[in-house]
């Protein structure tokens, strides 16, 4: 059945927060990737640990402090200069290069971003990749103070998008932010560019696929 609504994860789907391992790089020789997997990973865990605690601050702090804490852990020194300079980084993300192709074979169905990211972030990523001009909305978790995979987040797109949820197809390469939307009601598609096991969340995602472009032969 074709959804009347595909809602995409923003980081690490259509974006590719790895595209900071360069200026990590440059700041840190040899250390970029290393940066960049640690801040991911603490990125993820505050915001589960902070919609744990009700202690909801926008993903931009979030970010920052995900940031602070990988290069102590790594034993890194960071500048104020090179925190804001990795935090604009962030505003001008890579998109991964199937990304432009399959929403250009998606329309016929309304298309947004649903993510953890704040507007202050969102919304500068978005328009510096040009999706503004594709997409039907962009919608945060700001909305409701709590971080995915809580209900309410992927609530906001039955509400904004008008769509019943059985009629929303989800796209996240992150596999338990497809969990938790299959958990909700969604049908779920899974990008799994890594070949990575399925976390064991009893919630299993209705197709597990490559790459974005794979969306058209299921959906077309
Ligand atoms: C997002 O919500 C989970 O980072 C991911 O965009």
């Amino acid at each position: 059945m074709k959804p009347l609504a595909l809602v995409f994860d923003a980081y690490g789907t259509l974006f590719d927060v790895h595209s900071v391992v360069a200026l990590c790089d440059r700041y840190w020789p040899g250390k970029g990737v290393a940066v960049s997997q640690l801040w991911r990973t603490k990125q993820l865990e505050y915001t589960w640990q902070r919609s744990l605690m009700q202690r909801y601050v926008p993903f931009s702090s979030i970010t920052e402090a995900g940031l602070r804490y990988a290069c102590a852990a790594i034993g890194l020194d960071l500048s104020a200069a090179q925190q804001s300079a990795l935090m604009q980084q962030y505003l001008k993300l890579s998109l991964y290069p199937d990304a432009k192709p399959a929403l250009a074979t998606l329309g016929g169905c309304k298309l947004a971003i649903l993510s953890n990211g704040s507007p202050d972030m969102l919304d500068p990523v978005v328009a510096a990749s040009g999706l503004d001009k594709v997409l039907d909305a962009v919608l945060s978790v700001a909305e409701v103070s709590v971080f995915k995979p809580d209900a309410r987040v992927y609530q906001i797109a039955v509400d904004r998008l008008g769509v019943p949820k059985e009629s929303i197809g989800f796209v996240s390469s992150n596999c338990w932010d497809a969990c938790g939307a299959k958990a909700f009601g969604f049908r779920t598609y899974w990008i799994n560019r890594a070949g990575a096991p399925l976390d064991a969340l009893d919630a299993t995602p209705d197709h597990t696929i490559a790459l974005l472009t794979d969306l058209t032969a299921l959906i077309g």
